[in-house]
């Protein structure tokens, strides 16, 4: 339900209208209800989706959209609440020419993109906490989890899913003091259909660049523009370990650079460590 009681739909007209790629979204696949729309990028890629047929379904910039997940998957192993309440839940297929090694950078990549997104759309500044998630006013609103499903032909074959608050007004009471949704900061709901668009449009272009460097180097310093942790003290938890250092930026291959109090400075890569602001998520 939307703010005045009606049922509130991805508008794929809007969607439709507002696209302007070559591939990200050109094929759509959308569902009222589904696990997870990572989940479904892998069996369409066996030709095992919801969808009918044996063969591939999915390619490069095909993307699986749900009004909700039963099953929604964060990282590091949590869970992602994903109710049917202007959510935005999709997941794309990306095949980028590049070797497996340099597929983490893509979830940079990707929160780029939707930050550059939901400015164009809604307005709103939106910066990111490293590596990926997308923050308002110390509030995490989007949430990006990527995977990688196999190689074909030699390229590895990477489901990016992106969660989005939109239009989403409730949350329980584990994450009322972490998150928020674009709709809250508004003040009003957002065209989801229009921001999904936008996302396509925006991770096309930056995927390009990206695609053609090999690694963030022409992207970096757009990064730490809107990297929020840069210059503050930060928690590191690793495994085994946990310090707090100040965050200087990130490294060309999107390691989170953190100096230690001693002035050493450690790369951070993302995948098993997760970082806190001292006082709190950011
Ligand atoms: C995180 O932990 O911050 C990552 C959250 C990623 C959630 C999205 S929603 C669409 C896609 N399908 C999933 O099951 N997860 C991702």
């Amino acid at each position: 339900m939307n703010i005045t009681g009606e049922e509130d739909r991805i508008d794929r007209e809007s969607f439709g209208r507002a696209l302007k790629t070559e591939k990200f979204g050109r094929n759509l696949i959308y569902y009222e209800q589904i696990d997870s729309t990572n989940a479904e990028v892998k069996r369409l890629l066996k030709g095992d989706g919801r969808t009918e047929g044996t063969h591939r379904e999915a390619w490069h910039g095909s993307l699986v959209l749900a009004e909700e997940q039963t099953r929604g998957r964060g990282r590091l192993g949590r869970e992602w609440s994903s109710p049917k309440e202007g959510g935005i839940w999709m997941s794309f297929l990306i095949e980028p020419r590049l070797p497996a090694e340099s597929c983490p950078m893509l979830t940079l990549v990707a929160a780029m993109a939707v930050r550059a997104a939901i400015k164009e759309i809604t307005g709103l500044e939106a910066a990111i906490k490293w590596p990926n998630d997308i923050v308002i006013e110390g509030r995490k609103v989007c949430g990006i989890l990527t995977e990688m499903a196999g190689m074909s032909e030699g390229f590895p074959e990477i489901i990016l899913g992106i969660g989005i608050n939109g239009n989403r007004r409730a949350f329980p009471a584990e994450l009322k003091e972490v998150a928020t949704s674009l709709a809250l900061e508004k003040g009003r709901d957002i065209d989801r259909g229009l921001l999904i668009a936008e996302v396509c449009n925006s991770l096309e272009k930056y995927f390009l660049i990206f695609e053609k460097a090999g690694d963030l180097a022409p992207l970096k310093a757009e990064y730490e523009e809107y990297l929020v942790n840069r210059g503050r003290l930060v928690r590191i938890l690793a495994e085994g370990e946990e310090y707090t250092g100040t965050a200087l930026g990130i490294n060309e291959q999107g390691a989170l650079l953190v100096e230690r109090e001693d002035k050493s400075i450690d790369t951070i890569i993302s995948g098993e460590v997760s970082v806190r602001g001292v006082l709190g998520y950011t």
